[in-house]
Protein backbone atom coordinates (compact mmCIF):
# COMPACT_ATOMS: atom_id res chain seq x y z
CA UNK A 1 0.00 0.00 0.00
CA UNK A 2 2.90 2.34 0.83
CA UNK A 3 6.53 1.73 -0.41
CA UNK A 4 9.27 3.58 0.58
CA UNK A 5 12.07 3.18 -1.66
CA UNK A 6 15.71 4.40 -0.74
CA UNK A 7 14.75 7.39 0.58
CA UNK A 8 17.20 10.21 1.31
CA UNK A 9 15.80 13.26 3.06
CA UNK A 10 18.33 16.36 5.11
CA UNK A 11 18.10 19.27 6.47
CA UNK A 12 20.98 21.20 5.29
CA UNK A 13 23.64 18.80 6.68
CA UNK A 14 21.72 16.79 8.86
CA UNK A 15 21.06 13.89 7.22
CA UNK A 16 17.83 12.86 8.37
CA UNK A 17 16.42 9.73 6.58
CA UNK A 18 19.43 7.78 5.09
CA UNK A 19 18.44 5.48 1.63
CA UNK A 20 15.58 4.20 3.95
CA UNK A 21 13.59 1.67 2.61
CA UNK A 22 9.93 0.18 4.10
CA UNK A 23 7.04 -0.65 3.07
CA UNK A 24 3.58 -0.62 5.18
CA UNK A 25 0.47 -2.65 4.33
CA UNK A 26 -2.46 -2.89 6.21
CA UNK A 27 -2.76 -3.11 9.76
CA UNK A 28 -1.39 -0.90 12.87
CA UNK A 29 2.46 -0.63 12.47
CA UNK A 30 4.02 1.45 15.46
CA UNK A 31 7.10 3.13 14.45
CA UNK A 32 9.58 4.20 17.93
CA UNK A 33 13.12 5.67 18.25
CA UNK A 34 15.18 8.18 20.03
CA UNK A 35 13.94 11.87 19.54
CA UNK A 36 15.51 12.89 16.14
CA UNK A 37 15.69 9.48 14.67
CA UNK A 38 13.57 10.33 11.75
CA UNK A 39 10.07 9.73 12.79
CA UNK A 40 8.36 12.45 12.03
CA UNK A 41 9.93 13.24 9.15
CA UNK A 42 9.51 10.07 7.79
CA UNK A 43 5.38 10.71 8.22
CA UNK A 44 5.98 14.04 6.89
CA UNK A 45 7.50 12.50 3.70
CA UNK A 46 4.94 10.01 2.87
CA UNK A 47 2.57 13.14 3.56
CA UNK A 48 4.08 15.15 0.88
CA UNK A 49 4.20 17.66 3.74
CA UNK A 50 8.02 17.65 3.13
CA UNK A 51 9.72 16.68 -0.25
CA UNK A 52 12.50 13.89 -0.83
CA UNK A 53 15.66 14.32 -1.79
CA UNK A 54 15.81 11.63 -3.74
CA UNK A 55 14.41 7.65 -3.67
CA UNK A 56 10.59 7.07 -4.12
CA UNK A 57 7.60 7.12 -2.14
CA UNK A 58 4.57 5.13 -4.01
CA UNK A 59 0.71 4.79 -2.42
CA UNK A 60 -1.85 3.12 -4.05
CA UNK A 61 0.73 2.86 -6.82
CA UNK A 62 1.17 6.66 -7.42
CA UNK A 63 4.70 8.03 -7.39
CA UNK A 64 5.00 11.16 -5.06
CA UNK A 65 8.06 12.37 -7.42
CA UNK A 66 5.16 13.19 -9.72
CA UNK A 67 3.71 16.66 -8.62
CA UNK A 68 0.29 16.08 -10.15
CA UNK A 69 0.53 12.87 -7.56
CA UNK A 70 0.97 14.72 -4.30
CA UNK A 71 -2.11 15.97 -3.64
CA UNK A 72 -3.93 12.81 -3.98
CA UNK A 73 -1.21 11.30 -1.56
CA UNK A 74 -1.91 13.38 1.31
CA UNK A 75 -5.71 12.74 1.19
CA UNK A 76 -5.19 9.08 1.18
CA UNK A 77 -2.51 9.57 3.98
CA UNK A 78 -4.56 11.54 6.46
CA UNK A 79 -2.34 12.92 9.04
CA UNK A 80 -2.74 13.62 12.82
CA UNK A 81 -0.18 15.90 14.83
CA UNK A 82 0.80 16.96 18.22
CA UNK A 83 -0.86 20.20 17.82
CA UNK A 84 -4.34 19.23 17.48
CA UNK A 85 -4.32 22.45 14.67
CA UNK A 86 -7.88 23.03 14.71
CA UNK A 87 -9.32 26.02 13.12
CA UNK A 88 -10.25 28.20 16.13
CA UNK A 89 -13.07 30.41 14.25
CA UNK A 90 -15.34 26.94 13.43
CA UNK A 91 -17.05 24.98 15.48
CA UNK A 92 -16.52 21.28 15.69
CA UNK A 93 -18.75 20.57 13.34
CA UNK A 94 -17.61 23.09 10.77
CA UNK A 95 -14.37 21.62 11.36
CA UNK A 96 -14.76 17.99 10.37
CA UNK A 97 -16.74 18.83 7.34
CA UNK A 98 -14.56 21.55 6.01
CA UNK A 99 -12.55 18.99 3.91
CA UNK A 100 -14.81 17.34 2.93
CA UNK A 101 -17.31 20.17 1.66
CA UNK A 102 -14.51 22.53 -0.37
CA UNK A 103 -11.91 19.57 -1.21
CA UNK A 104 -14.55 16.64 -2.24
CA UNK A 105 -16.83 18.55 -3.09
CA UNK A 106 -19.58 16.88 -1.12
CA UNK A 107 -23.04 18.63 -0.40
CA UNK A 108 -23.34 20.19 3.25
CA UNK A 109 -26.15 17.98 4.39
CA UNK A 110 -24.25 14.75 3.26
CA UNK A 111 -20.69 15.99 4.78
CA UNK A 112 -22.70 16.94 8.26
CA UNK A 113 -24.22 13.45 8.15
CA UNK A 114 -21.29 11.64 7.59
CA UNK A 115 -19.40 14.07 10.13
CA UNK A 116 -21.76 12.69 13.03
CA UNK A 117 -21.01 9.35 12.35
CA UNK A 118 -17.42 10.07 12.88
CA UNK A 119 -17.75 12.16 15.84
CA UNK A 120 -19.98 9.23 17.17
CA UNK A 121 -16.93 7.16 17.26
CA UNK A 122 -14.68 9.69 18.68
CA UNK A 123 -17.47 9.70 21.55
CA UNK A 124 -18.07 13.71 20.86
CA UNK A 125 -21.77 13.49 19.15
CA UNK A 126 -22.89 16.15 22.21
CA UNK A 127 -19.84 18.95 21.47
CA UNK A 128 -20.85 19.32 17.79
CA UNK A 129 -21.15 23.12 18.18
CA UNK A 130 -18.39 23.71 20.62
CA UNK A 131 -15.27 25.74 19.77
CA UNK A 132 -11.70 24.01 19.88
CA UNK A 133 -11.05 26.80 22.98
CA UNK A 134 -14.49 25.06 25.07
CA UNK A 135 -12.75 21.69 24.89
CA UNK A 136 -10.09 19.68 26.65
CA UNK A 137 -7.18 18.36 24.74
CA UNK A 138 -8.22 15.19 24.35
CA UNK A 139 -11.51 16.11 22.95
CA UNK A 140 -9.70 18.29 20.76
CA UNK A 141 -7.55 15.52 19.41
CA UNK A 142 -10.46 13.38 19.09
CA UNK A 143 -12.21 16.24 16.85
CA UNK A 144 -8.62 16.35 14.69
CA UNK A 145 -8.90 12.22 14.64
CA UNK A 146 -12.95 12.75 13.19
CA UNK A 147 -11.41 15.23 10.62
CA UNK A 148 -8.60 12.63 9.33
CA UNK A 149 -11.32 9.62 9.53
CA UNK A 150 -13.75 11.66 7.91
CA UNK A 151 -11.87 12.08 4.22
CA UNK A 152 -11.83 8.13 4.16
CA UNK A 153 -7.94 7.88 4.05
CA UNK A 154 -6.30 4.38 2.53
CA UNK A 155 -3.87 5.08 6.11
CA UNK A 156 -3.83 7.35 8.90
CA UNK A 157 -0.56 8.83 10.18
CA UNK A 158 -0.55 9.81 13.54
CA UNK A 159 2.52 11.66 15.15
CA UNK A 160 3.11 11.57 18.77
CA UNK A 161 -0.84 12.55 19.04
CA UNK A 162 -0.57 11.85 23.17
CA UNK A 163 2.41 14.09 24.24
CA UNK A 164 1.21 17.13 24.54
CA UNK A 165 -1.72 15.33 26.97
CA UNK A 166 -1.83 14.51 30.35
CA UNK A 167 -2.41 11.04 31.66
CA UNK A 168 -6.20 11.09 31.76
CA UNK A 169 -6.76 12.51 28.19
CA UNK A 170 -4.29 10.25 26.72
CA UNK A 171 -5.89 7.24 27.70
CA UNK A 172 -9.21 8.56 26.31
CA UNK A 173 -7.42 9.57 22.49
CA UNK A 174 -5.74 6.06 22.85
CA UNK A 175 -8.95 4.34 23.12
CA UNK A 176 -10.20 5.91 20.52
CA UNK A 177 -7.23 4.73 18.34
CA UNK A 178 -7.94 1.12 19.72
CA UNK A 179 -11.73 1.26 18.61
CA UNK A 180 -9.99 2.71 14.96
CA UNK A 181 -7.55 -0.05 14.96
CA UNK A 182 -10.04 -2.96 15.45
CA UNK A 183 -12.12 -1.75 12.51
CA UNK A 184 -9.12 -2.71 10.30
CA UNK A 185 -7.75 1.11 9.44
CA UNK A 186 -4.39 1.39 8.56
CA UNK A 187 -2.45 2.83 10.31
CA UNK A 188 1.44 3.95 11.33
CA UNK A 189 1.41 5.58 14.70
CA UNK A 190 4.69 7.47 16.11
CA UNK A 191 3.99 6.89 20.01
CA UNK A 192 6.59 6.10 22.97
CA UNK A 193 3.07 4.59 24.77
CA UNK A 194 4.39 1.05 25.05
CA UNK A 195 1.52 -0.85 26.78
CA UNK A 196 -0.55 1.01 23.93
CA UNK A 197 1.60 -0.19 21.63
CA UNK A 198 1.85 -3.73 22.93
CA UNK A 199 -2.03 -4.16 22.47
CA UNK A 200 -2.87 -2.41 19.06
CA UNK A 201 0.22 -3.14 16.91
CA UNK A 202 0.70 -5.93 14.41
CA UNK A 203 4.05 -4.56 13.92
CA UNK A 204 6.73 -2.87 15.13
CA UNK A 205 9.76 -0.61 13.49
CA UNK A 206 12.37 0.92 15.26
CA UNK A 207 13.82 3.54 13.74
CA UNK A 208 17.68 4.97 14.47
CA UNK A 209 19.72 7.47 12.19
CA UNK A 210 17.27 7.52 9.31
CA UNK A 211 17.43 3.94 9.01
CA UNK A 212 15.51 1.03 9.96
CA UNK A 213 16.90 -1.05 13.13
CA UNK A 214 14.40 -3.89 13.50
CA UNK A 215 11.13 -4.45 11.64
CA UNK A 216 9.30 -6.98 13.44
CA UNK A 217 5.95 -8.64 14.85
CA UNK A 218 5.01 -7.43 17.81
CA UNK A 219 6.22 -9.96 20.17
CA UNK A 220 9.46 -10.03 19.26
CA UNK A 221 9.93 -6.62 19.58
CA UNK A 222 9.73 -6.16 22.89
CA UNK A 223 11.12 -9.60 23.89
CA UNK A 224 14.07 -8.26 21.40
CA UNK A 225 18.05 -8.76 22.86
CA UNK A 226 19.20 -5.61 20.95
CA UNK A 227 20.82 -4.12 22.89
CA UNK A 228 20.05 -0.20 21.20
CA UNK A 229 16.15 -1.12 21.76
CA UNK A 230 16.77 -2.92 25.40
CA UNK A 231 18.17 0.35 26.60
CA UNK A 232 15.50 2.57 24.73
CA UNK A 233 12.44 0.71 26.00
CA UNK A 234 14.14 0.83 29.35
CA UNK A 235 14.56 4.69 29.45
CA UNK A 236 10.69 5.43 28.24
CA UNK A 237 9.40 2.70 30.23
CA UNK A 238 10.72 4.01 33.34
CA UNK A 239 9.57 7.84 32.41
N1 LIG B 1 12.17 21.53 9.12
C1 LIG B 1 13.36 21.16 9.64
N2 LIG B 1 14.44 21.95 9.49
C2 LIG B 1 15.64 21.57 9.98
N3 LIG B 1 15.87 20.44 10.65
C3 LIG B 1 14.83 19.62 10.83
C4 LIG B 1 13.52 19.93 10.35
N4 LIG B 1 12.69 18.91 10.68
C5 LIG B 1 13.44 18.01 11.35
N5 LIG B 1 14.72 18.43 11.43
C6 LIG B 1 15.82 17.68 12.08
O1 LIG B 1 15.79 16.36 11.59
C7 LIG B 1 16.08 15.42 12.59
C8 LIG B 1 14.98 14.41 12.71
O2 LIG B 1 13.82 15.06 13.14
P1 LIG B 1 12.42 14.33 13.30
O3 LIG B 1 12.05 13.64 12.05
O4 LIG B 1 11.51 15.36 13.81
O5 LIG B 1 12.77 13.25 14.42
P2 LIG B 1 11.79 12.48 15.41
O6 LIG B 1 10.39 12.73 14.99
O7 LIG B 1 12.20 11.05 15.30
O8 LIG B 1 12.10 13.03 16.77
C9 LIG B 1 16.33 16.23 13.85
O9 LIG B 1 17.71 16.41 14.00
C10 LIG B 1 15.64 17.54 13.56
O10 LIG B 1 16.26 18.59 14.26
MG1 LIG C 1 8.79 13.62 15.95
Amino acid sequence: MIQVRNVSKSFGSTNVLNELSIDFDKGVTVIMGQSGAGKSTLLRCINGLEKIDGGDIVVDGLSINEKKNVREIREKCSMVFQQFNLFPHLNVLENVTLSPIHVLGIEKKKAQEKAMRFLEMVGLSEKIKSYPSQLSGGQQQRVAIARALIMEPSALLLDEITSALDPEMTSEVLEVIERIAREGTTMLVVTHEVSFARRVADRMVFLENGKVLADQNTEDFFSSNNERIMRFLQKIEFN
